[in-house]
């Protein structure tokens, strides 16, 4: 029976997942460790080139990552998109302007993720395949830092749009020419690497709450969502 199945279901489950990330994978690990209560977990949260690097070094069951590695043999499933958008203070000039040229980013104070974030390396091919220098005024290698610093006036930045929570009055996302970034999340997991249990089965929960937050428009807006619907 399943509660036998359960019952089974004892041991470690380890999770390396990029920093966007973050904003889902914690809240939907409740409700499945209230499923399988004898599974432990860890969760590491890190930017791309360092989840790179756990994956190279076989730290982790699963990934999590919006660009699927390149010279690394990977199994990967589409998870959830994670678009990126031009952040701005919630009183910017510029809130109410339709199709805003890509050009104007260059005039505005710009707050640029750290090297080695998947974000910023997606914004700098944007921007270099148009053309387009902005004037970095302040490098952070945090979500959370860099949208303290734009309700703070400090500038815009171009951050995943899952980064706005129930804090989304603070902020005014620009209508901007090229965005957001279509991006997305995938699960992934070394090719040669066999799933244990464990992670087979968190793998899969994913893919269902995927499904779940898809009819409900692709972001967590309900803190309960997972419990309420099933
Ligand atoms: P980052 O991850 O933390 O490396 O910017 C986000 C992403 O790649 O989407």
């Amino acid at each position: 029976t399943i509660a036998n199945l359960k019952g089974l279901k004892q041991g470690q489950l380890r999770l390396g997942v990029i920093t966007t990330a973050k904003y889902i994978i914690p809240r939907l690990l409740g409700p499945f460790c209230q499923l399988y209560p004898g599974i432990d977990i860890s969760l590491q949260v890190t930017n791309h080139e360092l989840i790179l690097d756990r994956m190279m070094n076989n730290l982790d069951d699963l990934y999590i990552m919006s660009q699927i590695p390149d010279h690394f043999d990977v199994n990967f499933e589409p998870f959830l998109e994670n678009p990126l958008v031009v952040f701005a203070p919630a009183n910017h000039p510029l809130k109410k302007e339709k199709n805003i040229p890509i050009e104007r980013l260059g005039e505005e104070p710009f707050i640029m993720r750290e090297p080695g974030s998947g974000t910023r390396s997606a914004v700098q091919s944007l921007l270099e395949e148009h053309g387009i220098k902005v004037k970095v005024k302040l490098e952070l290698g945090s979500n959370e830092a860099i949208k303290q610093a734009i309700a703070g006036g400090l500038g815009i930045s171009v951050l995943s749009r899952h980064t706005m929570l129930s804090d989304a009055a603070e902020f005014s996302i620009l209508d901007v020419q090229h965005f957001p970034i279509k991006r997305n999340w995938y699960i992934i997991h070394p090719a040669g690497k066999q799933l244990s249990i464990i992670a087979y089965t968190y793998y899969e929960y994913l893919l269902d709450a995927a499904k779940k937050i898809t009819q409900q428009g692709g972001l967590i807006l309900d803190h309960n969502f997972m419990n309420t619907n099933s």
